[in-house]
């Protein structure tokens, strides 16, 4: 039977399958529950310095087929509060990695800090909201930002960094390098692709915020592409995200480079049973094509499996790629299995 596990930000996942961060992260219950019907690890709802009601309705659109569109507005009980429901889920032994969002490399630091209490296995960081005024898309489109909040953020905890990016800019590879030179030990890409739905009959916006973020199936592409450039551009793991749903993704979404993916409006379409679901059909998938490890797939849609920056112009062996990914983070232990 085909190995799902991965190794990412030095950390040694039972799957690639992680649920993305503000779908089905409310609670400790709702995090163990991800992880008992299969997901690898499970990300939390982004978390802020303080209590956030978001904004007012109607916040979320279903598209239909499509996915859909959401302004939440980053609601969100706040540091001192949330700890409580990652408390439930890391003591019943489920990998979580806390999300945070922050204004300024200060305000992410202290985040940073308070989450590393919490008992989570990695930190995300949102530098990609596109629909947050002063935080997410407005502070992580430049470069120096990303580099310097990765940096303070890296400075001030031990656990692996994963800076998540946003599709919205025009050289995403751009973002990823800063936040290589800032020390992440992994990126995610993408969070949701700004986008707008008009009422026509009402002459207005059909969400109360206006602009919001589009995801599920419609943005796989531009997933796609983002993990494509960011694989070309850096040589830390990347966790690929955008319109998942099925094991084809997952493939896809390996063989342009990541080496995990997660996994969000499909959760709210096809509910928590995706997880196991897919995971049976990667592992069938896999069998099928006569692939042991996941190793295999990463990256190998590119052409020679480009030389990364600093090495040598040669096509790398899977095993040499697969070393490159485990010795990411630096000084640490030898991953634990989770
Ligand atoms: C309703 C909703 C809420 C979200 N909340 C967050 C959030 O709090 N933090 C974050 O980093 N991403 C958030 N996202 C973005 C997702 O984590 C993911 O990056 C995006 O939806 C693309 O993946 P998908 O097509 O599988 O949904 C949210 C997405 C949706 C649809």
């Amino acid at each position: 039977m085909a190995d799902l596990t991965t190794t990412v930000a030095g950390v040694r996942w039972r799957n690639p399958l992680w649920l993305a961060s503000g779908i089905w992260g409310e609670s400790g219950e709702s995090l163990r529950g991800a992880y008992e019907a299969g997901a690898g690890a499970v990300i939390t709802k982004s978390i802020g310095s303080g209590p956030r009601p978001g904004y007012p309705n109607p916040t979320v659109e279903p598209l239909g087929p499509v996915g859909m569109l959401n302004a939440l507005g980053l609601p969100n009980p706040g540091i001192e509060e949330y700890p409580r429901e990652i408390e439930k889920a890391v003591s019943a032994g489920v990998p979580v990695i806390g999300s945070i969002f922050g204004g300024s490399a200060n305000e992410f630091t202290a985040l940073a800090r308070a989450m590393s209490r919490t008992g989570v296995r990695a930190i995300e960081l949102n530098l990609s909201c596109p629909h947050a005024e002063g935080f997410g898309t407005e502070v992580g489109s430049d470069p120096h930002l990303v580099e310097r909040i990765v940096r303070r953020v890296r400075a001030a905890t031990t656990l692996p960094v994963i800076a998540k990016l946003t599709p919205n800019t025009s050289d995403p590879g751009a973002l990823a390098r800063a936040a290589e030179r800032g020390g992440a030990n992994a990126v995610s890409a993408i969070n949701t692709v700004r986008g707008l739905a008009i009422e026509p009959e009402l002459r207005r916006p059909v969400l109360a915020h206006g602009i919001g973020g589009l995801s599920g199936p419609a943005i796989k592409p531009v997933g796609l592409a983002c993990v494509w450039q960011i694989y070309e551009a850096i040589d830390l793991p990347i966790v690929g995200i955008g319109g998942i749903s099925t094991a084809t993704d997952v493939v896809e979404y390996l063989l342009a480079g990541a080496s995990a993916v997660e996994i969000g409006t499909a959760v709210a379409q096809d509910g928590i049973e995706v997880f196991g679901t897919v995971a049976k059909a990667l592992s069938d998938w896999m069998d099928r094509h006569g692939v042991g490890e996941l190793a295999e797939l990463i990256g190998a849609a590119h052409p020679g499996r480009r030389a990364k920056r600093g090495s040598p112009r040669r096509t790398r062996s899977v095993a040499s790629h697969r070393r490159r990914r485990v010795s990411v983070v630096r000084g640490r232990s030898p991953p634990a299995m989770l």
